[in-house]
């Protein structure tokens, strides 16, 4: 479905997967996760910016408490496409040692960041080490790596909205929309 945004261009974007869906699926998710995990033992690393709507539903669908940390990386840097570099621009602020992680990421593409954070949080000797995404695109994977909890298999398109952004822009909006060239 085609949907005009407000900006200064009126752009015009085709959701993907409506507000309906993307609520629906994080709500099993969620009750997956809750069941998967001791009660009360989970950190959720979020990686920023891109996961913050998602951490904030998903959380609210874990039942029971949870700890909330950020992480920020850029691998990315407002482009289209992926540079061969990740940067922690913020690290933990806690020790994570003994404890059970669960990385919460927007979208894994290339699996270039998802690969190096685990690799780097993997030395600092968790509990457990897990990873979910809401979106993964398969045909995009040049970096092997594991994620255990997706929400959805998309196909090699450029998505905004639900967090994630082109140029910082359409981050708000409660839907997942392909974004096409203005010379498509
Ligand atoms: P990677 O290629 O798996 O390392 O993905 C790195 C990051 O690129 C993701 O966390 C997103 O923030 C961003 N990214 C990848 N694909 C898209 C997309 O289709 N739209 C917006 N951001 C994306
Ligand atoms: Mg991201």
């Amino acid at each position: 479905m085609a949907v005009t945004v407000m900006t200064a261009e009126q752009t015009t974007l085709d959701v993907l997967l409506s507000e309906e869906q993307v609520q629906c699926r994080i709500r099993e998710l969620g009750e997956q996760i809750g069941r998967d995990y001791p009660i009360g033992e989970i950190i959720l690393v979020g990686i920023l910016k891109g996961s913050y709507l998602f951490l904030a539903d998903l959380s609210r669908q874990i039942p029971g408490d949870i700890r909330i940390e950020f992480i920020q990386v850029s691998s990315y840097d407002g482009q289209k496409s992926s540079q061969g570099i990740v940067q922690i621009k913020k690290d933990l602020d806690t020790n994570i040692e003994g404890k059970h992680v669960l990385l919460v990421e927007d979208i894994v593409d290339t699996g270039l960041t998802l690969k190096h954070l685990r690799e780097l949080l993997g030395t600092r000797r968790p509990r457990s080490l897990k990873a979910v995404c809401l979106l993964s695109k398969p045909e995009a994977r040049t970096h092997a790596t594991t994620v255990e909890y997706v929400g959805f298999e998309i196909p090699n398109d450029f998505v905004v909205g639900y967090g994630l952004d082109y140029g910082e822009r359409y981050r708000n909006l409660p839907f997942i929309a392909i974004l096409h060239n203005s010379s498509e």
